[in-house]
């Protein structure tokens, strides 16, 4: 055994062994509403069930270990004192990692990912639609867990509401985990998906997000969705003059509608070719 006393360990690598030892991880969609109403999302896998009688589920927003800032799911609960979980399912994946960007606080992470809300029947916060599994739930305590950067901040919910989508259950009335087709998190950028195994997230390679234009994280026409697409390309493609000259003279707005249809067909050198052309047109 390699065996590790924490108290002689920086935070990075702590975090780091528990990440990758403490798994499968489920992963928490967090939806949370501010006191102005305004909707926020978030993924977090420091989560779990802690007790049925009453039901109570956990999970935990840390102070970021950069800034030792508090997330906006710890302000917004703090505020509201309400909130709800969907599981994240395979079709969910890409769309829930756009959830995990730090995006300003009363930034709606719906609408930048692509997710739709679904009402709850108790509490504020809608549950994302696309979720087989969703918890409605009330505050029950947040036990702060250090006060430091990186520290948790342990948030205890007593479920008010289950809701299971009717696909989920299997001829003989069971929820399946077949069919809930849940993704567990693992260590690094590993994740498992709990009926088959473990897949690799590769975010280092990606463009990212941080390298695309504003004009485009700004688009009204592209959804998160799309950003993503973008966002995921591995090389930026070359430039091709004599496309771009195809599609010279369109408005800046058609060109945005232009880059949504072929990033939809999954065109993406051309999409590129219409992001090059916008650029132009903002130097
Ligand atoms: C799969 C996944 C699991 C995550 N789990 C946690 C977690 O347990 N605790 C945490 O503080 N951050 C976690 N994060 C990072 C947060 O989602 C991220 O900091 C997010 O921006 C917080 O959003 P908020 O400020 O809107 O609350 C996780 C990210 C991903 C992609």
């Amino acid at each position: 055994m390699r065996t590790f006393d924490p108290d002689t360990l920086d935070l990075r690598t702590n975090y780091h062994l528990m990440i990758s030892g403490i798994i499968p991880r489920p992963i928490a969609l967090v939806t949370t509403v501010d006191k102005m109403g305004k909707v926020n999302l978030a993924p977090f896998s420091f989560y779990n069930g802690f007790g049925s009688n009453p039901p109570i589920v956990g999970f935990s927003p840390a102070f970021s270990g950069r800034t030792g800032k508090a997330k906006d799911t710890l302000l917004n609960i703090q505020e509201t004192k309400e909130f709800t979980i969907s599981m994240v399912s395979t079709p969910m994946m890409d769309k829930m990692v756009i959830t995990s960007k730090e995006f300003e606080r009363g930034i709606d992470e719906y609408v930048e990912s692509g997710f739709s809300k679904r009402d709850s029947e108790v509490v504020r916060p809608p549950g994302v639609m696309e979720s087989p599994y969703i918890l409605e739930c009330k505050l029950q305590d947040i036990i702060e867990l250090g006060g430091k950067p990186g520290s948790g901040n342990l948030i205890l919910g007593q479920i008010v509401r289950f809701h299971v989508s009717e696909l989920a259950f299997d001829n003989e009335d069971r929820i399946s985990p077949y069919k809930l087709d849940a993704i567990g998190r693992l260590g690094l950028s590993w994740y498992s998906r709990v009926k088959s195994g473990i897949f690799e997230v590769d975010q280092k390679q990606r463009l990212g997000f941080e390298n695309l234009p504003g004009f485009i994280l700004n688009s009204s026409v592209l959804t998160g969705s799309h950003l993503n697409k973008l966002a995921s390309i591995i090389e930026l493609p070359e430039t091709d003059q004599e496309f771009m000259k195809s599609i010279y003279g369109q408005l800046e707005n058609e060109l945005h509608t232009l880059c949504r249809k072929y990033i939809d067909e999954n065109e993406m050198t051309k999409a590129w070719q219409v992001v090059y052309v916008l650029r132009e047109m903002h130097e």
